[in-house]
């Protein structure tokens, strides 16, 4: 960070290097809440996020789930979208394009009916402009064939990730599910497949029901829960993750204050992604950078990254990120 830069966030470095990308600031975008990144920009220059994660990917355009895709619940989101995109082609034809000249890292979020679906994304959006990771989607709830049925066995969890390790030299975040019964297992498995950091959670599985009618809400019946509702759930995922793997973790899960970010931040997360608060607020992500820059100055704090996994057994708390 320049001098500059720095005497203008008040002496707080708040980038993070993290799987050898540097950052701007630790607080992202999460896939399929912020489009393929420019939807937004009336409203406030996505130059100041620390990052983009692009929309679910797909080797073919997809149309997506029926409607109705979306149902509020208490402190939370259902949503079926289904992965609709307009498939690799398109996105990097007309959208990558577009993102390059804001000079932030871009994430793209990939998705695949099978392993060599997966194969052929990493290839084709290695050497795009602007693409500095790949997030690797096992883990979503709205599709069929691959995503969740991929993200809850360790054994292919592992087998994915070496043969993408393979086919790229992007680094890989692979997006874990909350809906296994032990998450470490399947963090460490992605690990030992080649892993360059691990993004937690994804949505969890539910679904309500439209009592005057007697009817699913969603079209798709089931739908991932995002939203407030999950943040402790996340919370208690990306704790228990960081003690068990030395790559760096990206967390997301109902994150719209500064004081969430803070959370996954000290349970062990180097970066963060902001998702479902984005409709609500969609100045939400530039809040949280700001107040975490506050949070850092009013305690003497240097950098953000000195946050990371305070909270864990052996480590210090907040006293332990001011004495760095
Ligand atoms: C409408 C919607 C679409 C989403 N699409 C994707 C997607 O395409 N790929 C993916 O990996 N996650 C997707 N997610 C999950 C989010 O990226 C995020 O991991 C999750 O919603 C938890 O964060 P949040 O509570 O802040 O939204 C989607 C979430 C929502 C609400």
């Amino acid at each position: 960070m320049t001098g500059r830069r720095r005497a203008a966030t008040g002496g707080v470095d708040l980038g993070v290097t993290a799987a050898g990308i540097r950052f701007p600031n630790p607080v992202l975008v999460a896939s399929g809440t912020f489009g393929y990144g420019l939807d937004y920009t009336g409203i406030f220059d996505p130059g100041r996020l620390g990052g983009i994660i692009v929309k679910g990917t797909t080797l073919a355009p997809r149309a997506g789930n029926p409607a109705p895709r979306l149902c509020e619940t208490p402190a939370g989101l259902l949503n079926a979208v289904g992965l609709e995109n307009p498939g690799v082609e398109a996105v990097i034809a007309h959208h990558l394009p577009a993102l390059a000249p804001l000079g932030l890292p871009v994430l793209v979020n990939i998705a695949g009916e099978n392993e060599a679906e997966y194969e052929k994304l990493a290839e084709r959006l290695t050497g795009q402009p602007g693409v500095r990771a790949l997030e690797v989607n096992l883990s979503c709830p709205n599709v069929r064939k691959g995503g969740m049925a991929f993200g809850t066995d360790p054994a292919a969890v592992e087998r994915l990730t070496r043969r993408l390790r393979k086919r790229t030299n992007l680094p890989l975040f692979v997006k874990l599910s909350p809906n296994v019964t032990d998450v470490v297992e399947i963090a460490r498995a992605a690990e030992a497949g080649g892993a360059d950091g691990l993004s937690l959670v994804n949505t969890l599985l539910g679904m309500a029901i439209e009592v005057e009618t007697g009817r699913p809400a969603l079209g798709n019946v089931t739908g991932g829960l995002s939203g407030p509702a999950i943040r402790p759930v996340a919370v208690r995922m990306v704790y228990q993750v960081a003690q068990a793997v030395k790559v760096p973790i990206l967390g997301s899960g109902g994150i719209s204050t500064s004081s969430d970010a803070l959370e996954f931040l000290m349970a062990g997360a180097s970066l963060v992604a902001v998702g479902t608060a984005l409709f609500a607020d969609p100045l939400s992500p530039l809040k949280i950078i700001a107040g975490l820059e506050e949070f850092c100055r009013d305690r003497g704090i240097r950098r953000v990254d000195r946050l990371t996994g305070v909270a864990l057994p052996g480590r210090g708390g907040v006293a332990e990120a001011c004495r760095g």
